[in-house]
């Protein structure tokens, strides 16, 4: 049982409701898992985003609170604004009315006012546009709330698909495992389309997630692997295959606790990456430190072009290697245990 679902709030609508969702790193099988070869993700809670569901005033309707997001008119200092007036697009109404849709129908909404009365409250710890998932959180957190202020205790296959819809807005065609990652909260070995299958670790992990400080649009990258995978088919679906295959011997590697085959597959994955010109020279530069400080495979994780690079060390390297990345240009190194 995680730290989140153990609080299982199935409240009165007149007390505030909390719910949180973790961040993810993507191990092996980004990009490919787009077009349907397997993908592992991993959650990451050491950061996370967090939902907290309020009455409001009777007939104030919905308004949300975001400061630590940006504006939906990109505006700055405006994170504070009524869901009516919010564009369609906007990711946080599109959460909150698909929670509404699924677990609202039977509330009483007050007759002067077309929708609840409530202020819908979102922190996040997790770093934006840095392939650690953090739209999904935010979205996991806000529908989780939602759902138990009105009386629910949403349940992950409930919540992905409903997360999947606002990733959609973010990405444009994502391949729905930030969505399945982030809602189930353990690792995951997901291939498109199919049901999630739990993966199991036989040894915990010890990552680092090193971030280059540089801001990365998945939207952009996934459409421009597209371009070039229109023009170049069988290139990119040979690479695509062979990242999938490193996804599955990684599989049966972790849960052999086997960190060592682990190690070589993500540095093996990253090639790949580079291949497909999805990495950047930040990205390979963390990755190259990591690995000459003593690390055990290497990989940059998520879109690319920016984001977080992770390193698999052994425990008692940890300080020698986060200090390596630092001194290589890492502007922030996050340590997580998956187990
Ligand atoms: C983004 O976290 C991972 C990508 O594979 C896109 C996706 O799976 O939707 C790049």
């Amino acid at each position: 049982m995680s730290i989140w679902t153990d609080q299982h709030q199935s409240q009165s609508l007149n007390q505030p409701i909390v719910a949180a969702a973790p961040g993810k790193v993507i191990l092996f099988g980004e990009h490919a898992v787009v077009y349907n070869r397997p993908a592992i993700a991993v959650p990451v809670t050491d950061v996370s985003a967090t939902a907290t569901i309020s009455p409001g005033e009777p007939g104030s309707g919905i308004w949300i609170l975001a400061a630590d997001l940006p504006a939906p008119d990109g505006k700055q200092g405006s994170h504070h604004y009524r869901l009516h007036d919010a564009p369609a697009d906007d990711p946080l109404k599109a959460s909150v009315e698909l929670a509404l849709d699924a677990f609202c129908q039977d509330e009483p909404i007050e007759a002067d006012s077309p929708e609840p009365d409530v202020l819908v409250t979102i922190t996040s710890t997790i770093p934006i546009a840095r392939g650690m998932g953090s739209g999904a959180a935010v979205a996991t957190a806000v529908v989780r709330a939602i759902g138990r202020y009105f009386g629910h205790n949403p349940q992950p296959g409930e919540i992905s698909p409903l997360v999947y819809e606002v990733e959609k807005l973010h990405h444009g065609t994502p391949s729905g495992i930030d969505n399945t990652v982030v809602a189930y909260e353990q690792p995951v070995f997901f291939v498109r389309g199919t049901g999630i299958t739990r993966l199991s670790v036989g040894a915990p992990l010890n990552l680092i997630i090193a971030d280059t400080g540089v801001v990365s649009s998945t939207r952009r990258v996934v459409s421009d692997v597209r371009r070039r995978w229109s023009a170049e088919t069988e290139r990119y679906e040979g690479l695509f295959d062979e990242i999938g295959g490193l996804a599955r011997l990684a599989k049966s590697a972790i849960e052999r606790g086997n960190p060592i085959a682990v190690g070589r597959l993500m540095d093996e994955n990253h090639e790949l990456l580079m291949t497909l010109g999805v990495s950047s020279p930040e990205l390979d530069k963390l990755a190259e430190a990591a690995r000459m400080s003593g690390a055990l495979g290497a990989k940059m994780s998520g879109a690319g072009w920016g984001g977080n690079m992770l390193a698999l060390v052994e425990a008692e390297r940890t300080l020698k290697v986060a200090g390596a990345l630092r001194a290589a240009g890492a502007v922030s190194t996050i340590f997580s245990q998956i187990s």
